[in-house]
């Protein structure tokens, strides 16, 4: 019997699982324009278009590692173990992206809406890659708070380094999701509640 569609995309859902473990190969310059093309989808109000996106290739990990430990100092980190540490965290993923909301004063739209809107197209993001056979990891980190790494990436302190997000090819299998008791989280109003 062929799936339709609706068991499809249900199955890309649900089998999106945050894998560490991330080695080659990484989505093409097609395939990741495919998942931004996805993201830039997301629900935005008034269309103030809070997302952006940086690349950072294969090729500039090791400057980038560079930058997080720039970061890690300009926070007041003086332990050398952990700015080494962090020197080796793009080598978790062949690929990474980070995800930025540029944050707008409007009278329509508040922040918070232009943060759950930027998290809605990094879910879109990440479900495109999902579909696309890749593995993700959302990370943050308390390097996102530095302005440094902010000013780097050409963004105000006010804005958002909303994710890290690491890409490549599942290293290992994982354990599939445990299974959801959507009555813990599901209610249904009733006026005498
Ligand atoms: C905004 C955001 C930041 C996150 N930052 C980190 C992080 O720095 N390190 C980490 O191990 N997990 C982080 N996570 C959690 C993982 O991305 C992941 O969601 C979690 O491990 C649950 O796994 P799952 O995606 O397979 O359900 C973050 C999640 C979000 C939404």
């Amino acid at each position: 019997m062929t799936e339709s569609v609706v068991d499809i995309v249900h199955q890309n859902i649900h089998q999106r699982q945050s894998i560490g473990s991330l080695v080659a190969p990484a989505p093409t310059a097609e395939q990741l324009e495919y998942a931004f093309q996805a993201a830039l989808t997301a629900p935005d109000h008034h269309r103030l278009k809070p997302t952006s996106f940086v690349v950072v290739p294969d090729e500039q990990r090791e400057a980038f590692g560079l930058l997080l430990s720039q970061a890690l100092i300009d926070l007041g980190e003086t332990e050398t173990a952990q700015i080494e540490r962090v020197k080796n965290h793009p080598f978790r993923a062949p690929l990474l992206v980070l995800a930025l909301t540029r944050l707008q004063d409007h009278p329509k739209v508040p922040h918070f809406e232009q943060i759950l809107s930027s998290g809605a197209a990094i879910q879109n993001f990440l479900l495109s890659l999902q579909a696309q056979g890749f593995s993700t990891m959302w990370r943050s980190g308390v390097v996102v708070e530095s302005t440094l790494f902010k000013q780097a990436l050409g963004i105000s302190k006010d804005d958002l380094i909303s994710g890290i997000i690491y890409i490549g090819t599942a290293a290992k299998t994982i354990a599939s999701r445990a299974d959801i008791q959507t009555s813990n989280y599901v209610s249904y109003w009733h006026p005498n509640n």
